[in-house]
């Protein structure tokens, strides 16, 4: 059976359900030791998947053979700028199958990172993500963030 070409509206929809989740206050891309420690846990937790210079897996956007996904880009290229922070973080802390766990026929590839990061570590790691982009989408995330507040 044909699949969606992509599933991050499903993303959203199934997140969107989700309580709301108490976590330390995020901050900007622009604090250069907050980004210097995401750095670390980027190359310890992320690259292996979403790729050292964030490039993610080649042909992201068509399932592999079981069915899962390929691990998307974090740069500009991808869509991780397209969303609100609370969606990216709870993205890591959860993973993907507790995303999902109510939409039938979707299998995740990502995991969650609750009891190997801190809620810290969280927000460190995806302001590392946000220093690699351009100032158009940093805008458009910050703006996505405050829409969803
Ligand atoms: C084992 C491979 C793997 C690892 C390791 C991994 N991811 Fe993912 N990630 C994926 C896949 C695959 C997706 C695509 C969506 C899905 O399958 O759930 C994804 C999707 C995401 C998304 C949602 C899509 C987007 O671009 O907004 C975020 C955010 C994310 N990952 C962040 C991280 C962070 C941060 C780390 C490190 C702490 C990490 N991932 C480590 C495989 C991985």
């Amino acid at each position: 059976m044909r699949r969606p070409a992509f599933m991050i509206p499903v993303v959203i929809a199934a997140l969107a359900q989700w309580p709301a989740m108490a976590g330390s206050a995020p901050a900007g891309s622009d604090d250069p030791e907050q980004v210097a420690r995401g750095n670390r846990i980027y190359a310890d937790s992320c690259a292996s998947c979403h790729g050292a210079q964030l490039e993610g897996q080649g042909d992201w956007r068509s399932p592999n053979p079981d069915g899962t996904y390929p691990a998307p880009p974090h740069d500009a290229d991808g869509h991780t700028w397209h969303h609100p922070d609370s969606l990216l973080f709870r993205y890591t802390k959860l993973g993907g199958r507790e995303a999902f766990k109510d939409v039938p026929g979707v299998k995740s590839a990502m995991p969650g990172f609750a009891d190997a990061l801190s809620d810290q570590d969280i927000w460190d790691v995806l302001a590392f993500i946000k220093s690699h982009w351009p100032e158009r989408a940093r805008e458009y995330q910050r703006a996505a963030t405050e829409n969803d507040n």
